[in-house]
């Protein structure tokens, strides 16, 4: 069934207490609820009491001691209002579940031996009776029965024996934050001072033996901590915060109350194992948990279609926080080619959703990079357009109303407009129409005045035919032809059709860089000489679109449509820059990934050659590679320190990666000499990776294999790399050696992905010709789905481009999607996906 934003009411209770036990046993494990409950004042008139509850064994149910005479159906239970007292009343439930049979990542379950629990979006209703639903908001109380070493729930420790222990969570809370653990855990501790002198006590728990990978996660918890202090003035709220990592997670991490649960991936680090990526993302993720505090736990939201209110933000807090950390203008790159290779693609293509969707079958699937990703670039375009002050005004005024309640986009927006002044009723589209708009840029020059005229189109998308101009700040600068900046960054507001801007007072004309900073998550499309480009990758102020400029050369190039010559001199001159931060460089040298030149072809009206497109990127990086061949043996030489995970180390050791794929073009000896010196992952992988995409490797994935073999996270790397380098013809084969591997633990989301995910990521692989990389997509999907529908729904994106492609490749991957769809028994949350993507 469809549900709708529209038809949101109020629940007719209101949960005072919750009180839970839980006698934990892997087959049959109890659990004991006593809710609390009074009419809700703001849904008068008589109700039926609803309680959502799905696969629960009812053992009994009482009220006021006396028990009812009731059955659940298989969404819940109700209970008629001729059994509720008509005042407050307390119900008690007693259900069976067995954590030790459930491989869905969701509820109560078990990952290598560990209780532990997933409740959003609405886990919770498959451990207990309860109004499933985050406008309920309750202070719970939990016991917990087991001879487990370790016991864990939200809020502050209470009293505690052998066997058992006790949690109070005094906050009011909605289920989806609830979480428990049980297990043989040891803890790196850490404590923290709050501002106002509070002390919390900090600990990451992991399974014996990681302890000692777990010093990143603390030092990031503990400068999170302090970084919301300082720039948004929140301070943590209980005595305690646990971080809890398990190997069996369907996503990254989730920000339960007072112990966040970590996929083990975004905890456990060490320079032997984890590569400078996994140490960014581990900071940025154990900030993001961290930051739901406040924005997300503290206030929350009414319903979930309103997720981007508390994802959208603690993203966009995570993104300044990692900018503070290390460089703003490299992250802001590196959150735009993601922005680009998952939201436009995202919403450009038959999933394409607005931030805040009116409706949804299985809310899982719409954790998705528009409601992230997209819903943070709309926060970061709200606060250009009221400026820093603005926006704290608004923040504070945001935290002071709300705190303690459910709300929505509209309390979100009025606190900009209370604080500001400011009327946001056309800005809100950004929240209600999906696509990403195109911005056309056109330029005069004329006595002096030069005028840049910004047109903008929405297209359609599923549901959305027509759409409304929207209001899209785009950022400006202008360089004189020497190069210097005669005007510096101002906003223009484009909220019509189409406008002009005119620019007086210049000497002579000069040339735009438009959309600094990626002003606004759209498509520029502009006409610019191939030189200008050039230009500008000399010579703009702007750090994003100086690497835009070289990024949308490499793209013409790619293309067909410019000549490679120009590119690949900006290259030249910028390695040559001394004065470039080394990560900035890296960045520069990364061409355009496949499928965003199959989205790029595409969106032009053309139908993409995956091939083809692999073999001109394959080429430029050659011809880069000779030009640079006097440069390379300095760039690609070892840094010659001892590992840190700082960002000026990483920065180092990517453009020393850059260069050893460069160089790889060349003499892949070298490559190999680097791989068997090399003394942390990222070296490691990063040459086997360089080795494997040249066809050779072979005795390194063994060696790697005889290695790494006991450690988990590591041989993820070693699955995914085999498929993710794989020539698109032996893709399939790859896929089919590496699933019959016996460390292939298909049941294990990250082990699934690091196979089925590298599948989809390999663009002329996964979209070659024969069909056989939707074939076997389809078949690990439909042997997945049964017992982890979350997991498939989501790799099931693999195919939302496939209406890109040529015929031949179309009706194949047709032909698996409705292979999937005729399936009987198929789950909601991949039947969902896989019928809009048909369409
Ligand atoms: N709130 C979590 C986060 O943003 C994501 C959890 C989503 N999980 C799910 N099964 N939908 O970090
Ligand atoms: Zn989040």
């Amino acid at each position: 069934t469809t549900v709708y934003l529209k038809d949101y009411q109020p629940f007719p209770f209101v949960v005072q207490q919750v009180a839970l036990t839980f006698r934990l046993a892997p087959g049959a494990t109890r659990v004991l609820a006593a809710l609390t409950l009074a009419p809700n004042p703001a849904r008068p008139g008589v109700h039926d009491l609803r309680l959502d509850g799905e696969g629960l064994a009812l053992i009994a149910a009482r009220i006021g001691g006396r028990a009812l005479a009731v059955s659940p159906d298989e969404t819940g239970l109700t209970i008629p209002a001729a059994m509720l007292p008509a005042e407050g009343f307390v119900l008690e439930t007693e259900v069976e579940i067995a954590p030790e049979g459930n491989f869905s990542c969701e509820g109560l379950y078990m990952s290598g031996g560990i209780y532990c629990t997933q409740c959003e979006a609405q886990g919770f209703r498959h451990i207990t009776f309860y109004p499933d639903r985050p406008d309920v908001m309750a202070p719970f109380k939990v016991r917990i029965e087991s001879d487990m070493p370790v016991l864990l729930s939200n809020g502050n420790p209470g009293a505690q024996g052998a066997g058992w222990a006790e949690w109070d969570d005094p906050w009011p809370k909605p289920a989806y934050l609830f979480a428990l653990v049980a297990g043989d855990l040891r803890a790196h501790r850490g404590d923290f001072v709050t501002a106002s002198g509070r002390k919390v006590d900090l600990a990451v728990w992991v399974r014996p033996g990681d302890e000692t990978r777990c010093d990143y996660a603390m030092d990031s918890l503990i400068r999170s901590m302090r970084w919301d202090e300082e720039v948004y003035g929140r301070e943590y709220d209980l005595d305690v915060f646990n971080i809890v990592a398990v190997d069996d997670f369907n996503m990254g991490a989730m920000e339960n109350k007072g112990l966040n649960i970590f996929n083990s991936k975004l905890v456990l680090a060490s320079p032997e194992t984890a590569t400078d990526d996994d140490y960014g993302r581990i900071e940025g993720v154990i900030a993001h948990e961290y930051f739901h505090n406040w924005t997300g736990n503290r206030i929350t939201c009414r319903d979930w279609f309103q997720l981007c209110l508390k994802e959208g933000l603690t993203v966009f807090r995570d993104q300044q926080f990692t900018g503070d950390m290390r460089s703003h203008a490299v992250k802001r790159i590196e959150d735009v080619m993601m922005l680009r290779a998952r939201q436009f693609r995202e919403d450009q293509g038959p999933l394409a959703h607005p931030v805040r969707p009116e409706s949804f079958i299985e809310i899982n699937n719409f954790y998705t990079a528009t409601v992230y990703e997209k819903g943070s670039e709309v926060i970061g375009m709200l606060k250009r357009l009221v400026g820093d002050q603005g926006y704290k005004a608004a923040l504070d005024l945001y935290f002071d109303r709300h705190d303690g309640d459910a709300a929505t986009i509209e309390d979100w927006l009025k606190v900009f407009e209370d604080a500001t002044g400011r009327d946001l009723a056309q800005f809100k589209l950004w929240y209600s129409e999906a696509g990403t708009p195109r911005v056309k840029v056109s330029e005069a020059w004329e006595e002096g005045v030069f005028t840049l005229t910004l047109s903008q189109v929405n297209p359609p998308t599923p549901g959305q035919p027509e759409k409304a101009p929207k209001v899209i700040p785009v950022a400006v600068g202008l360089l004189n032809p020497n190069g210097d900046e005669v005007r510096p960054t101002e906003v223009l507001e484009l909220t019509e059709a189409v406008q002009s801007f005119r620019f007086e007072g210049l000497a002579s004309r000069p040339v735009a860089s438009v959309l600094r900073g990626f002003s606004a998550p759209v498509v520029l499309e502009r006409e610019v000489a191939a030189e200008e480009r050039a230009f500008l990758l000399a010579h703009d102020t702007d750090p994003f679109n100086r690497w835009e400029a070289g990024r949308g050369l490499a793209r013409e190039v790619l293309e067909g449509a410019a000549d490679a010559g120009l590119w690949v001199q900006g290259m030249v001159r910028l390695m040559q820059d001394g004065g470039l931060d080394p990560a900035f460089k890296a960045l520069a040298l990364r061409l355009p990934g496949d499928d965003e030149m199959a989205a790029t072809l595409a969106g032009k009206g053309q139908v993409p050659d995956p091939e083809a497109i692999r073999d001109r990127r394959r080429a430029l990086h050659m011809a880069l590679a000779e030009a640079l061949r006097a440069e390379l043996p300095a760039m690609a030489a070892p840094l010659g320190v001892r590992f840190a995970p700082s960002a000026e180390q990483a920065g180092r050791r990517a453009l020393r990666l850059a260069a050893l794929g460069l160089l790889g073009r060349l003499d892949l000896g070298a490559v190999a000499a680097a791989h068997r010196a090399s003394d942390n992952m990222t070296e490691e992988v990063g040459t086997l990776a360089i080795l494997l995409e040249n066809g050779a490797g072979g005795p390194e994935v063994a060696s790697f294999e005889a290695r790494w073999k006991a450690e988990r996270l590591v041989m993820d790397k070693w699955f995914a790399l085999q498929v993710g380098c794989a020539a698109p013809e032996a893709v399939a084969g790859v896929v089919e050696r590496l699933t019959a591997h016996p460390l292939f633990d298909w049941k294990n989301p990250n082990r699934f992905r690091s196979v089925l995910g590298a599948l989809s990521a390999n663009h002329a692989g996964f979209h070659h010709g024969s069909g056989a990389g939707y074939r076997l997509m389809a078949d690990w999907l439909l042997k997945l789905d049964p017992l982890n529908p979350q997991t498939t729904a989501r790799i099931s994106t693999a195919f939302e481009t496939w209406g890109r492609y040529d015929a031949g490749r179309k009706a194949h991957a047709r032909a698996a999607l409705e292979r999937i769809k005729g399936t009987e028994g198929l789950s909601r949350d991949l039947g969902e996906m896989v019928g809009r993507i048909l369409g």
